[in-house]
């Protein structure tokens, strides 16, 4: 989709649709809604007035100028309630109206910045919550079918008009962070909304590498060869079962000083989770092609940071492998040999995140990183304790911990803090080992934590499990059915601050 930015009067350009808006409550529209509403002799008032529109949240209402101004069709979309409005509901007030635009057909809309004037949102935030909105609110995952005859053909175009061209560079800046943002979500979500057979490990690493071509990013893909020279047992221990082979990803971005300590994404890679011999039940297991999540959204970020061109340096590991259950796979019992020297005692082969993560939080050290955050979909207990609405977050430093939760705010993907209390790590203890991979059901995903805290020795460190994000079961404004691209929005929020904040100074 093409983004463009205009300068005049929505009332008197020519489109196949133009979009004003509402907030909730109000029966005399004001500024541009207000001057369109004029044009059409009270049109929007009337529909006000008769009870049919009331501004609530993405609530779109469709009216034909018939000749009183330019415009084919004139969209009101609402903004909801103005105490609770923020940049998340311009995101989600433009998918509705973006939805709606498709539903009709058209093909370029033109738009008025929605909560720049009477909402208060900064324009550059605006611009970038419309564009988000509209193109991650019209996503959808292409399949391997016949193409359905009922499925809406794409919007090729969208233009924001502005009244005066005091605001015209920011928004400007704004809409093309928005846009590499959304379009980096999306890629994500072509990944995510794979099925396994169509995204093995050596797959993803392929993804990557052209990815990394695209953009123009460092990409370097181990192979088993390579893992065991190196001695990463415990990711090697859960590919052993499967019949594809495990990659080791690893992106480089280096936007800032080539020495400065690099921002380390680690993202987990299981392609299938069988839950390995410690078998998952059958229901729903296909939806565990999705535990490669926090790899594809590092990917998605190490795109979005390259697009940005941040000032800064990131680097994007990925740790990928299949879970499987088969005559040569790790048992319960079995005791792996970790990279970091530590050993690991398998209680159940279904907690393989934390053993392929181990690893490459322990690869993560040679950078010497200013903070590492590592992606995860670690553990049904966190969808349980936080359901779809937030990840939880958990970590070694205070400040990133606070920075990841104040980029959750802004970003709209939202995150909430559990704590990793010392008295946590009792129930990881082994008789015959460093440490075991379950410590049971008890405080599952702040056990998850804990597992990889002994990981992740010598950099700020923070853990992301987004196991309850990353899928959606229905649409909903800007997250469409099946993979959502979680995490993207959240890391590229913290990074934009951290390039803007510290200038990178620190050397190695
Ligand atoms: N990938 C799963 C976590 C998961 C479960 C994500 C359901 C989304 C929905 C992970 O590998 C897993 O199986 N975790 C176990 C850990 C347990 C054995 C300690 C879990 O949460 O049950
Ligand atoms: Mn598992
Ligand atoms: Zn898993």
């Amino acid at each position: 989709m093409e983004v463009e930015i205009r300068l005049g009067s929505i009332q008197e350009i020519a489109s196949e649709l133009i979009v004003v808006n509402l907030f909730q409550g109000v029966e005399q529209p004001g500024g541009a809604t207000g001057a369109v509403d004029r044009a059409l002799g009270g049109a929007i008032t009337e529909l006000i007035a008769a009870g049919d529109f009331r501004g609530k949240l993405g609530e779109t209402a469709v009216l034909y100028p018939r000749g009183a101004i330019p415009a084919r069709r004139v969209m009101v979309v609402g903004l909801g309630e103005r105490a609770s409005f923020n940049a998340q509901a311009v995101r989600r007030a433009a998918a509705s109206a973006a939805q709606a635009a498709q539903r009709l057909g058209v093909r370029t809309f033109h738009t008025i910045l929605h909560g720049a004037g009477a909402g208060g949102v900064p324009p550059a935030e605006a611009a970038q919550a419309i564009v988000e909105g509209t193109i991650l609110g019209t996503y959808a995952f292409t399949g391997y079918g016949a193409p359905s005859p009922d499925r809406p053909a794409p919007i090729e175009r969208m233009a924001i008009v502005l009244f005066g061209a005091a605001q015209q560079q920011e928004v400007e800046e704004g809409a093309r962070a928005g846009r590499i943002i959304a379009e980096s979500t999306c890629f994500v979500r072509d990944l995510v909304n794979r099925p396994a057979n169509y995204m093995t490990p050596a797959m993803l690493a392929q993804a990557a590498l052209a990815m990394a071509q695209e953009v123009g990013l460092r990409c370097d893909v181990l192979d088993e060869e390579q893992m065991a020279a190196l001695g990463m047992g415990a990711l090697l221990g859960v590919a052993q079962g499967s019949d594809q082979p495990p990659r080791f990803i690893i992106l480089e971005y280096s936007g800032g000083e080539p020495k400065a300590a690099p921002y380390v994404i680690v993202g987990k890679g299981i392609t299938f989770d069988s839950g390995g011999i410690s078998l998952k039940p059958g229901e729903g297991m296909h939806l565990m092609k999705n535990d490669m999540a926090g790899a594809a959204a590092t990917l998605g970020v190490l795109r979005a940071v390259a697009l940005l061109k941040l000032p800064i340096h990131v680097v994007g590991l990925i740790a990928a492998t299949e879970n499987l259950p088969s005559g040569k796979a790790y048992k319960p019992g079995d005791v792996l040999k970790s990279l970091s020297g530590l050993t690991i005692e398998v209680i159940s082969t279904d907690a393989e995140g934390r053993l392929i993560l181990a690893d490459a939080l322990t690869y993560a050290k040679r950078y010497q990183p200013r903070a590492v955050v590592d992606l995860a979909t670690l553990t049904g207990g966190c969808v349980v304790a936080l359901g779809r609405v937030a990840s939880g977050l958990m970590g070694t430093d205070e400040a990133l911990i606070q920075a990841l939760r104040q980029a959750a705010e802004e970003s709209g993907e939202k995150t909430w803090p559990l704590p990793l209390y010392d008295e946590y790590a009792e129930q990881i203890k082994s008789e015959v080992a460093d440490l075991k991979n379950s410590g049971g059901r008890e405080a599952s995903p702040i056990i998850g934590g804990m597992f990889l805290k002994r990981f992740a020795e010598g950099y700020p460190w923070a853990h992301v499990d987004i196991a309850g994000m990353v899928w959606s079961e229905k649409a909903q404004f800007e997250t469409p059915q099946g993979a959502t691209g979680y995490g993207v929005r959240l890391l590229c929020q913290w990074l934009r601050h951290a390039a803007r904040q510290a200038p990178e100074a620190a050397d190695r």
